[in-house]
């Protein structure tokens, strides 16, 4: 079976000031969103990709697929929702039900290496839960009240900071998003609140989301080979 990817492209991106959806923002000189379509050439496997982005550039997501070294046959794009929620939603109306297992990236993780996509893949295949790339949280963690006052700690050692692309078996996912109430602000939240198990793989750094002009200088210096 192949494996449909979904990559949601379709928000404003009013953070990063850009004054073009921010997947389309360049970073060094290439937009996002043709980065992160980059990175599925590099999965094993069959793969079928399914590119959501705002009405009006529905023709240049399709042209980027193409920039990328996406086969024609093997991409479409449509259009997006008021949120990243309505928008994966419109994503599974357009994913090839042939498809075993169903990714959901965020373009703004732009520098995603394809190995994390083949990780989670392969998990899912091997669990069929849920999967969400993770690191561990840095910070120390505090639990504050609406005036700032500390009330307490957070045991770091329980937490994850869950990255994408999140993986999960097709049918199950379509069952969760036909079956949602509310907002939720990742896929494997959405998964679990419909019953469904969720574990963790290994993420990576570089599957940082690009949301400020600060995190838009940290993807420009590791393209530029300055590292982490
Ligand atoms: O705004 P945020 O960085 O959380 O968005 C995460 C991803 O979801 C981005 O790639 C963005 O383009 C996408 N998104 C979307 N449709 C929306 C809002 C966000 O596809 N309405």
């Amino acid at each position: 079976h192949p494996v449909s990817v979904i990559v949601v492209a379709a928000g404003s991106g009013t953070r990063l000031g850009a004054g073009v959806p921010k997947a389309f923002a360049e970073v060094a000189g290439e937009p996002m969103l043709t980065r992160a379509l980059r990175a599925i050439t590099g999965m094993r496997g069959e793969v079928r990709t399914v590119v959501v982005v705002p009405t009006q550039l529905l023709q240049t997501a399709a042209d980027f697929a193409l920039r990328a070294g996406l086969d024609r046959d093997s991409v479409a794009v449509v259009e997006g929702g008021a949120t990243r929620q309505a928008s994966v939603a419109a994503g599974l109306s357009a994913v090839d039900p042939a498809s075993d297992v169903v990714l959901v990236h965020d373009a703004a993780r732009a520098l995603t290496p394809a190995a994390v996509f083949d990780r989670v893949v392969a998990e899912v295949r091997a669990s069929g839960a849920g999967v969400v790339p993770a690191l561990p949280v840095i910070d120390t963690i505090k639990r504050v009240d609406a005036g700032g006052r500390v009330l307490g700690q957070v045991d770091r050692s329980q937490l994850a900071a869950a990255q994408t692309p999140q993986g999960f078996p097709l049918m199950p996912l379509i069952d969760a998003y036909s079956a949602v109430d509310g907002e939720h602000t990742d896929d494997a939240s959405l998964f679990a609140a419909a019953g469904r198990p969720v574990r963790t793989v290994q993420g990576d750094a570089l599957a940082f989301k690009i949301t400020t002009p600060a995190d838009l200088a940290r993807a420009e210096g590791v393209v530029a080979g300055n590292g982490e």
